[in-house]
C-alpha cells in the first residue's frame, strides 16, 4: 500500500465559496489525491487567525522548555503546534489572495509564528541555514490583476516573498500556480480556465517515501 502523503493548506481568502485560491486549492488536492492516500491538516486563517507576534511570544520562545510558566506554555502554543504541524508535512499548499500587492496579514502572522531560530532555520559563521528538509511547497496565488507580464512582476511582492523565506526555511521545491486578473471582467473567466491548465501542465513534484 502507498504510504500517505501529509498535507498541510493553507487558507487566508475570506471569500469562501467564491475565493479562486481556494478553488483552486480544492482542484489540486483533488489531483493529488487520485495520486496518493492524502492526510489532510487544514488551517482556515479566517476561522482561526495566527496571533500576531508580540513580546510576549518572543520571550516564550527563547525560554527553555523546562522553565516555562504557565502563561509563557500558552503564548508558545499557537507557535508549538504550528510547528509541529509542518515537520510532519510532505507538502504546504499555501492559498494566497493578492491584498495590496502582497500577502494576507493572517499568512504573514503564520509565518511570524513558524519562522523560529534553531527550529526552523539557525544562524551559523556561514550565514543562515534552513532546517526544513523533504518538504515541497505549492503556491496558490490569485490577484485581480495580472502580474506574470515582465511590466507588473516588481509589483508582485506574494511570490517572491513567499519563495524567499520558504527557502530561507530550507525548502527549495517551489511550484507555484497562478489564477491572475480575477478583477477584470474580459479576463475572468480565461483566468480560471487558464490556471486549472496549469495544473495539468506544470512540472508535478515526484512523491516518495
Ligand atoms: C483588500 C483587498 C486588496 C486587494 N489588493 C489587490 C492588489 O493589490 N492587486 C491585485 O491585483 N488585486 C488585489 N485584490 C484583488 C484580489 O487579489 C482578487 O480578488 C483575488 O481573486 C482574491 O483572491 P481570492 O479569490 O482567493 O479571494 C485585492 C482584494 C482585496 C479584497
Amino acid at each position: 500500500m502507498k504510504a500517505s502523503m501529509n498535507i498541510v493548506r493553507l487558507i487566508s481568502s475570506f471569500r469562501e465559496k467564491d475565493s479562486y485560491s481556494i478553488r483552486l486549492g480544492d482542484a489540486l488536492i483533488d489531483k493529488l489525491k487520485k495520486e496518493n492516500p492524502v492526510q489532510l491538516v487544514e488551517k482556515n486563517f479566517t476561522l482561526d487567525p495566527p496571533p500576531y507576534l508580540q513580546q510576549q511570544h518572543i520571550q516564550a520562545f527563547a525560554t527553555p522548555i523546562d522553565q516555562l510558566s504557565d502563561e509563557q506554555k500558552l503564548a508558545r502554543a499557537y507557535s508549538d503546534q504550528a510547528i509541529e504541524e509542518l515537520l510532519a508535512a510532505d507538502v504546504l499548499i499555501v492559498e494566497v489572495p493578492m491584498y495590496n500587492f502582497t500577502i494576507p496579514a493572517t499568512l504573514k502572522s503564520w509565518i511570524d509564528q513558524i519562522a523560529r531560530s534553531g527550529i526552523t532555520f539557525r544562524y551559523t559563521e556561514k550565514g543562515a541555514i534552513g532546517l526544513l528538509q523533504n518538504k515541497k511547497v505549492y503556491l496558490i496565488i490569485a490577484s485581480g490583476g495580472v502580474y506574470s507580464d515582465k511590466e507588473m512582476q516588481a509589483f508582485d511582492f506574494t511570490e517572491s516573498y513567499l519563495k524567499y523565506v520558504f527557502q530561507f526555511m530550507g525548502i527549495t521545491d517551489i511550484v507555484t500556480y497562478r489564477v491572475e486578473g480575477t478583477a477584470i471582467p474580459e479576463l475572468k473567466n480565461q483566468a480560471w480556465q487558464k490556471a486549472l491548465k496549469q495544473l495539468e501542465e506544470k512540472p508535478e513534484f515526484t512523491f516518495t517515501m
